[in-house]
């Protein structure tokens, strides 16, 4: 069988899905009782990061670790991707050195070059349309508070961006409701919106704030301004006027609706403090899950779950 990338959550069937976070889970209960779980000993991993990153790259780096392997860490000024050589030629060399690959880059299709030229497996760690290992680590999430994912609600306000793009196809997986409400121009990729509801995804966009969040039981946001997008920051301030998550907008949704962020967040901007910092938030159980998720998915995309169940892994 081919190998094993995961360039967005289409490259995950749903049983795959399931046994990843049932391996997720007993390795986040593993590492808690400082078990060791060595189920990667002596891999590497290259980390090819066109952006910065706090989250995802010292969740892979602790990860990979934490397997018993080691990580070998790439920003843009060492690789140059497109400059001092093709992705192509980035994908051919590290397949020969390492065992894995983490990409953070800004077209899709780079990573996509990359990829198709490896032959070891490459993860996305995010691209400007998509962003698979938070929106897994964010159900896995919403697992642990909710107990399941089929029913719920989950409303997104802000940019129509690589997040919701994710979201949409989470949605084709899981039998949850996805709306998203944005300025007008600010919608999410057609092609994307397209490609979910047509594969049996529940999505819905809209200009209306409380169309999406009322009876939610989830309210997402991201920055309005993601990376790459810098010079456009004043513009998309003003565009996002009324988008923000404050207590007004969570008064809308279902009472104890749980809030959520990808992080970094723009503190006063996409999301109050109050919100933030406050009861309903779960956003560094989010940021912590990244972790145990992306560990079984290493351990996926490397070992495969050999037809067993996730949890017995290893
Ligand atoms: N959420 C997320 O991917 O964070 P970083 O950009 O810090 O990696
Ligand atoms: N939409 C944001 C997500 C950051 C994790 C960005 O691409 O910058």
């Amino acid at each position: 069988m081919g190998k094993r990338d995961l360039l967005s959550l289409r490259d995950l069937r749903r049983e795959e899905t399931d046994k990843i976070f049932s391996l997720t889970r007993r390795l986040k209960q593993e590492q808690k009782r400082g078990r060791a779980h060595r189920l990667l000993a002596g891999k590497i991993l290259a980390m090819v990061f066109e952006k910065p990153s706090l989250r995802t790259r010292v969740s892979f780096e602790t990860g990979i670790f934490q397997l018993g392997g080691h990580a070998v860490f790439l920003g843009p000024e060492e690789i140059q991707l497109g400059v001092r050589e093709i992705a192509a030629d980035c994908g051919r060399n590290l397949s020969r050195w390492v065992d894995l690959i983490v990409m953070r880059t800004f077209s899709q299709h780079t990573l996509e070059e990359v990829a198709g030229h490896a032959t070891i497996p490459v993860i996305n760690g995010l691209t400007d349309l998509f962003h698979p290992c938070q929106v897994l680590a964010d159900c896995f999430t919403l697992l642990e508070h909710k107990g399941s994912l089929e029913g719920l609600k989950v409303a997104f306000l802000g940019d129509g961006n690589n997040m919701v793009h994710t979201w949409m196809q989470a949605a084709e997986k899981f039998s949850f409701s996805f709306s998203v409400a944005c300025p007008k121009g600010y919608e999410p990729n057609a092609e994307v919106t397209r490609a979910a509801k047509e594969n049996g995804g529940r999505v819905g966009v809209t200009h209306e704030v409380e169309k999406a969040v009322r009876d939610a039981d989830v309210i997402y946001t991201d920055v309005w301004t993601s990376m790459g997008q810098e010079r456009e920051f004043e513009k998309r301030r003003r565009a996002f006027q009324g988008y923000q998550v404050n207590q007004s907008v969570v008064a809308m949704a279902n009472r104890n609706a749980l809030v959520m962020h990808c992080l970094p967040a723009h503190r006063g901007e996409e999301i109050t403090d109050a919100v933030l910092d406050g009861p309903q938030s779960v956003v560094l159980d989010q940021a912590e899950n990244r972790l145990h998720v992306q560990k079984a998915v290493m351990v996926w995309a490397l070992k495969g779950f050999r037809g067993s169940r996730g949890g017995d892994e290893g």
